[in-house]
């Protein structure tokens, strides 16, 4: 292995050699002392990372045992020479986040959720308007338990497991093969299998394994685990798989990724051949003929939940013909075709002890609930989301009552639930032991935080700091969430961090930019950083190299890292495929500006035209009242705008907070400061499809008789067609259904091709 013979080369050479191959210490001059430990320190850095993280030893266990003893030796000799990051200071695993990162080959999904037997009747209903199925069209689902675990995803290559990966972001995930490995419940080879087959599944541990777990760890003095879940993570993300081979975990098996070959051609058949491949699969998964059944599933599974002897959180139904699936597609992060039914969610009373107001990076301001302590679903709980000021007051965002209108007052004992792991939240209020001196909650109209006016715009349910960034609250959640792990990610410049520096008078972070001259700005510092406490030259070095080695960020993390509104990472991302370059971003959202104001007047002049039609018991004239909204608009901007929304997966609400953001001159004036100091990578555009429609805007009118809008729509935006709603001369086909009336007749004059739906399935290859 030539990398080997590298690694312990490169600690090697200096100094007088004795037979074993190293120089005797007493023969060494400290600087030649110190050149050898920097190259031992490099060569075991090295080994840890390929052993650790890649899985992939790059020297044997002798070698390595041998670089450690000798760096002892030195450091013995030359106890004033002992680095910072020394390998005698750790025990073989790299520091930190240790594990390599993996790009799923297909994204890892999540589900869309049903609370009611109404959600489930919809999901089936929501399927058939999509498929342009009737009510009595005759349709399977599977229904199975939804394990409350954490998914994997194993990669096999010729039958051979070659990586795991956990879900992560979705897109990319952790690298936990030699982990998962040790799950008996996961071979290793596999016979008959495709030669690429991803089995995505859910590790989870038994409710006995977690008990006898637990004790072990009372015992040992060691942290013990909320609830089986947790276990199961903390076990599978251990950077010793000898640990997690301590700990018993399984594997259920019930979805794929990459495939080279079909499993089958039903859902129930992919999982049967899973089964027979090897997995484990549940025993409880059954095929379902109707609505009526899935929730007699549901309820069978529910009755049977406690007796299991693992913990389920709800029942999954899945459609069951592939076809079908492939039809219905994906939305951002759930499929179409998929849906968890969960079961209600756990409750407690406890008493509410305080609400406080915590401002986030958009202004928000949030309610939250100070709780006394009482235990949910094995979880102690002390605080809870209340939401906003309308939820405290007994109001849904549209004016109806919740709770039957009653408020929640601080000193109330109030209903907490969880549902999953997510944040929990106040569901009642008891009345019947209100204390006497309870007032309704004054919910503040200025920020706790700057003092400035908190506002609430039309049809938004937030009251927001209107401060912007000299509010301090926004300004350090802003930083947060810039160094954030899909953002910035800069090691050593956590959340902690920069509040330090946020705080700090003589070397301030206040705003992103002043991360990138965070350098400079401390060589002209009497006192530097590197003299400062708890920081030393190693980190401080660390510190800013590491802020270097993001100067260059890809365009999609740049986007998301600014913190905008609605602006999540499938939206930057969508951003960043589209565009491929900041600049013709910027001058996108530029360009829509006044398009943007005239949109939001429509969306204004909307609602007023509705409310004075339901006053006078007259229809609304909508088109109209838009259309004058949009009077004078500049083409060019309507242009922009138009681009700008019809991207996948860009909505007028993400394209107004573009331009509202880019607009403000000081929010403005500090993203140019802070991009002055980058270079950013330009996004690769999707490999273009060699579809005959990939680039060309279609517009669909009259009726389609063999998909429904939304698929045909869905479908052309897959095979990288743009689909617009009306027609322009940017149009380049007009597909006209029966019934197509003004848009037909504007495409004929403008020049632009008219075709069927016959010769659009042709087209795509469909017919
Ligand atoms: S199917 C594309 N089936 O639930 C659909 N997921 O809330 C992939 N989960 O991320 C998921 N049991 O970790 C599926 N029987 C089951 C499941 C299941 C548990 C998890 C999975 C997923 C999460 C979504």
């Amino acid at each position: 292995m030539a990398s080997s013979e590298n690694a312990g080369e490169a600690a090697l050479h200096g100094g007088g050699v004795d037979e074993s191959g190293w120089a005797d210490p007493a023969t060494l001059s400290p600087e030649e002392a110190s050149q050898e430990l920097s190259r031992l320190a490099a060569a075991l850095e090295q080994a840890n990372i390929a052993y650790h993280t890649d899985d992939a030893p790059v020297i044997s266990d002798a070698q390595y045992d041998a670089l450690r003893r000798r760096n002892a030796a030195l450091e013995e000799a030359f106890p004033a020479l002992k680095r910072e990051d020394s390998a005698s200071d750790k025990v073989g695993a790299p520091a930190a986040d240790g594990f390599g990162k993996i790009i799923h080959a297909q994204r890892m999904m999540s589900l869309a959720n049903a609370f009611s037997d109404a959600d489930v009747t919809e999901f089936d209903a929501g399927i058939r308007r999509y498929l342009g199925l009737p009510d009595d069209a005759p349709l399977f689902y599977t229904a199975e338990p939804k394990i409350d675990g954490l998914s994997l995803s194993l990669r096999y290559e010729g039958g051979v497991l070659v990586q795991a990966a956990t879900r992560g972001d979705g897109a990319v995930g952790e690298n936990v093969t030699a982990n998962a490995k040790t799950i008996a419940s996961i071979p290793h080879k596999l016979s008959g299998a495709p030669d690429i087959l991803e089995v995505r599944g859910e590790v989870y541990m038994r409710h006995d394994d977690f008990a006898a777990l637990n004790a072990r760890q009372e015992q040992a003095g060691a942290k013990v685990f909320a609830n089986p879940r947790n276990a199961a993570a903390g076990s599978l993300r251990q950077l010793d798989p000898g640990i997690t081979a301590a700990r018993t975990l399984h594997f259920f098996a019930y979805a794929w990724g990459e495939l080279s070959a079909p499993l089958a051609d039903t859902q129930s058949g992919a999982i049967k051949r899973l089964g027979a491949l090897g997995f484990d699969v549940n025993p409880l998964t059954q095929i379902c003929d109707s609505t009526a059944q899935m929730i007699a599933h549901y309820n069978r599974i529910a009755a049977d939940r406690a007796s299991l002897g693992y913990d389920i959180d709800g029942v999954v139904y899945k459609l069951d013909d592939l076809a079908l699936q492939r039809r219905l597609g994906f939305r951002s992060t759930t499929p179409r075709w998929a849906i968890a039914h969960k079961f209600p969610a756990e409750l407690a009373w406890t008493q509410l002890d305080g609400i406080d107001i915590q401002v986030g990076r958009t202004g928000a301001l949030s309610p939250v609930a100070r709780l006394a302590p009482v235990t949910v679903g094995g979880v102690v709980v002390s605080n809870a989301t209340l939401h906003n000021e309308d939820y405290i007051a007994g109001r849904a965002s549209d004016g109806s009552l919740i709770r039957g209108g009653r408020d929640i007052r601080i000193g109330d004992w109030v209903e907490v639930y969880r549902a999953g792991d997510v944040i929990p939240k106040i569901r009642d209020v008891d009345l019947a032991r209100r204390p006497s001196n309870a007032v309704p909650f004054d919910f503040p109209v200025t920020c706790p935080e700057c003092g400035s006016d908190a506002v609430r715009e039309d049809g938004d349910s937030v009251r927001r700091c209107t401060g912007g960034l000299i509010c301090p609250a926004q300004a350090v959640e802003k930083l947060r969430h810039f160094v954030g792990r899909a953002a910035f990610d800069i090691e050593g410049l956590g959340a902690k961090q920069v509040e330090y520096f946020f705080a700090d008078a003589s070397l301030p972070i206040r705003e992103p930019a002043d991360i990138f001259n965070l350098q400079a700005r401390d060589r002209a510092q009497l006192t530097k950083l590197a003299n400062r406490d708890g920081f030393g030259d190693t980190s401080a070095r660390n510190l800013f190299q590491a802020i270097e080695d993001k100067r260059e960020i890809p365009l999609n993390r740049l986007i998301f890292a600014l913190g905008i509104r609605h602006v999540g990472e499938v939206a930057a991302a969508d951003l960043a495929r589209h565009f491929s370059t900041w600049d013709a971003l910027v001058a996108s959202i530029d360009a829509a500006r006044p398009a943007a104001r005239a949109h939001l007047d429509a969306d204004a002049a909307e609602v007023a035209e509705r409310a004075a039609a339901a006053d006078a018991g007259r229809r609304a004239r909508i088109k109209p009242v838009r259309d004058a909204a949009w009077q004078g608009v500049d083409p060019a901007a309507q242009a922009a705008w138009d681009a700008l929304v019809g991207i996948e997966g860009i909505g007028a609400s993400v394209a107004v907070s573009l331009v509202t953001t880019f607009q403000q001159e000081a929010e403005r004036a500090s993203i140019d400061r802070l991009v002055a100091q980058l270079q950013v990578q330009a996004v690769a555009a999707p490999p273009a499809s060699d579809s005959p429609v990939a680039g060309k805007t279609v517009v669909f009118t009259g009726t389609l008789e063999k998909m429904t809008r939304a698929e045909a729509k869905a479908r052309a935006e897959a095979l990288g067609a743009k689909v617009a709603g009306s027609v322009s001369a940017k149009t380049d086909l007009l597909v006209a259904g029966p019934g197509a009336g003004s848009k037909a007749t504007k495409a004929a004059d403008l020049g632009i091709k008219v075709i069927d739906e016959d010769d659009w399935l042709s087209l795509i290859g469909d017919a």
